[in-house]
């Protein structure tokens, strides 16, 4: 059985940036409010008509581009995104053409919330160990700024557009050292977007689906969950507070991350933390943070890294990597 291990990384936000005051403009809220509760200065926007497979294209191109000339073997690709151009096709086969990729790879996208890029790295570190793909792209693109409610204070100023992605290939190295996913489908009203084909065409016509969140109840679950997942993933690996070398969390508040890398043992210094510019990017912002760390120079190869993410569902997952 091979491993799998990441060969590049890639990412893309769109050009439009809206600061927190621009929503002092929008909704009853203040700059110093949303940094202080959130740690978010301000998120990127994309244009109208620019579509998450277009977001997802410019992040899979980067990471193509990063991870070297053997391009044309990729054989899977993942998207994980809650905001897919259509109903079908997926995103990911979209890509497939849009990349001019052969026809016969296997291409799909998976609906896990802010948790879908773990999913995602999750599902092709198993195609990869078990001989079914060699070459991965895994992508997490979101256009979250289409499913906020512009006039809910409580849900607009959270969230932002944009995409990452990573190339996953065989290797004799152990890359993916260890994943770990859940789910608990009992308590969806905290987290959703109640809208969908199930409403039927009156409803469907006449609304447009958008986030519903109780924020403070959402938080001390993600918190006292993410607490869990890093235990649970330390465990598995017979490692100890201390012992990994860069949290790259999912980035929804940055008191959460906080309370994370406190779990961890680490220093504030090796979080990696894109939260006050990208705002909460659902499945893209584990890619996005992951390649703004690999491209400065801060994560270097042979490093330990662990990826967590919590999200709607809720879902929530974690991976080990050695860099
Ligand atoms: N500006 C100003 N005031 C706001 C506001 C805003 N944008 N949004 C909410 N408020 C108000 C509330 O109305 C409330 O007012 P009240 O006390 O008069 O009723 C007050 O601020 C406190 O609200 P609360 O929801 O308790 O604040 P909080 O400290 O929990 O912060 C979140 C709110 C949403 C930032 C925080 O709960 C959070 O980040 N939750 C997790 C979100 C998350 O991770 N979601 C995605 C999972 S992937």
């Amino acid at each position: 059985m091979s491993q799998a291990r990441i060969a590049g990384t890639g990412s893309y936000l769109p050009r439009r940036v809206m600061t927190n005051a621009e929503l002092e403009c929008l909704v009853d809220t203040s700059d110093e409010w949303i940094l202080e509760r959130t740690g978010i200065a301000q998120r990127h926007i994309a244009a109208d008509g620019e579509t998450c497979a277009d977001l997802a294209e410019q992040a899979a191109r980067a990471a193509m581009a990063a991870a070297g000339p053997d391009n044309g073997s990729i054989d899977l690709v993942i998207v994980a995104t809650s905001t897919p151009e259509h109903v079908f096709p997926s995103t990911a086969c979209r890509l497939v053409e849009r990349l001019g990729l052969p026809g016969g790879v296997i291409a799909f996208d998976v609906a896990a919330a802010c948790s879908g890029f773990v999913y995602a790295l999750d599902i092709a570190n198993r195609f990869i160990r078990t001989g079914g793909a060699h070459r991965a792209l895994v992508i997490g693109a979101e256009v979250f700024s289409r499913i906020l409610d512009w006039s809910d204070r409580s849900t607009c100023v959270l969230f932002g557009d944009g995409s990452g992605a990573v190339v996953l290939e065989a290797s004799d190295q152990a890359g993916i050292l260890s994943t770990h996913l859940h789910a608990d489908g009992r308590q969806t009203s905290l987290l959703n977007v109640p809208w969908g084909v199930g409403q039927g065409y009156e409803a469907l016509e006449a609304e447009r689906g958008t986030v519903s969140m109780r924020g403070n109840e959402v938080f001390r679950v993600a918190v006292r969950t993410l607490g869990g997942l890093v235990d649970e993933t330390l465990k598995a690996n017979g490692l100890e507070r201390g012992d990994v070398d860069w949290l790259v969390p999912h980035q929804a508040n940055i008191r959460i991350m906080d309370a994370t890398a406190r779990k961890l043992g680490l220093p504030a210094e090796r979080m990696v933390s894109t939260v006050a510019r990208h705002g909460n990017t659902s499945a893209a912002s584990i890619p996005l943070a992951l390649d703004e760390a690999v491209r400065d120079g801060r994560i270097q190869r042979g490093e330990l890294l662990l990826l967590e993410a919590f999200g709607a569902g809720f879902t929530w997952g974690s991976a080990l990597i050695r860099y």
